[in-house]
């Protein structure tokens, strides 16, 4: 099926990382063109080899440092994307981080830090893309949460908060820019095999292996296909405020 991405201009956050990367190289082959707000220039290069080894032409790789929980950087890089794109289809949030902290042992520090990467890079970045997109009347959103943010999480209550948080703020976003013409949508990984998880996966891959009703991890690139259909009007222009869950089974 096409989705009909070609030269669609996609901003994305948290290329770099393990799902990132993927989604990245989903987009690519379809011919996309995106635009990552990268923290490192190191990790972005490191972004380009992978996928250049892979055959994967990053001629429309686009990318700026940005530091995503700063109002001011983040409206900087987006004057930067906007100018060299000249506007805006698909935005993807990818960006975020576990923060692994038991609740009484924690502190306030602990809630900021979740809050900071988890929440706040989808609010500043929204309150900018939804302006051009309301202009085109058309648009997509699509934000990486967790199963956290309804199931499990022990010893990851202020992560689990946010994610909670952000699944309202799609959900109540979509309700109010729907008929701008503009769909808010979300993807919710179970376990996934990237960096991010490794102590979680070190602790408790028994545990999650045999919750899963597939019997294993996810991989990465397991969640990119779920991302493109939600991104694309082709095969989703009529779902907005939903979820769709990639967990082999874990929240059942
Ligand atoms: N892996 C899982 O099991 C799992 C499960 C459910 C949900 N998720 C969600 O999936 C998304 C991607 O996670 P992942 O597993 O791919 O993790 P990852 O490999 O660690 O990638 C995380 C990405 O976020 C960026 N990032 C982290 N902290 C940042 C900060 N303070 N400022 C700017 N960028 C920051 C990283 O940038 P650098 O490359 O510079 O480090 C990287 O691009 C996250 O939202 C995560 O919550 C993951």
């Amino acid at each position: 099926m096409d989705l009909k991405l070609d030269n669609k201009r996609v901003l994305m956050t948290g290329a770099t990382g393990g799902i990132g990367r993927e989604i990245c190289k989903a987009f690519l082959m379809e011919n996309a063109k995106i635009f990552n707000f990268y923290r490192e220039r190191n990790k972005m290069e490191s972004l380009v080899s992978w996928l250049n080894d892979q055959g994967i032409s990053t001629d429309k790789l686009h990318g700026c440092s940005v530091n995503l929980s700063d109002q001011d950087s983040v409206e900087d890089g987006f004057k930067k994307m906007m100018s060299e794109f000249g506007g805006i289809d698909i935005y993807v949030n990818v960006v975020g981080k576990a923060v692994e902290s038991p609740f009484l042992l924690g502190n306030s520090d602990d809630w900021e830090k979740a809050q900071e990467i988890n929440l706040k890079p989808a609010v500043l970045l929204s309150r900018l893309v939804i302006k051009p997109m309301m202009l085109a009347r058309s648009g997509s959103i699509v934000f990486i949460s967790s199963i956290v943010a309804w199931r499990f999480g022990r010893g990851v209550v202020p992560y689990a908060t946010a994610k909670a948080a952000l699944n309202r703020f799609a959900e109540t976003l979509a309700f109010e820019v729907g008929q701008k013409g503009i769909r808010v949508n979300l993807v919710c990984p179970g376990m996934i095999d990237t960096k991010m998880a490794e102590s979680i996966k070190q602790k408790h891959s028994d545990f999650l292996e045999y919750h899963s009703a597939l019997g294993r991890i996810g991989k990465p690139k397991e969640i990119a296909p779920a991302v493109l259909f939600l991104a694309s009007d082709a095969t989703s222009s009529y779902m907005t405020g939903q979820k769709i869950v990639v967990d082999g089974g874990v929240s059942l």
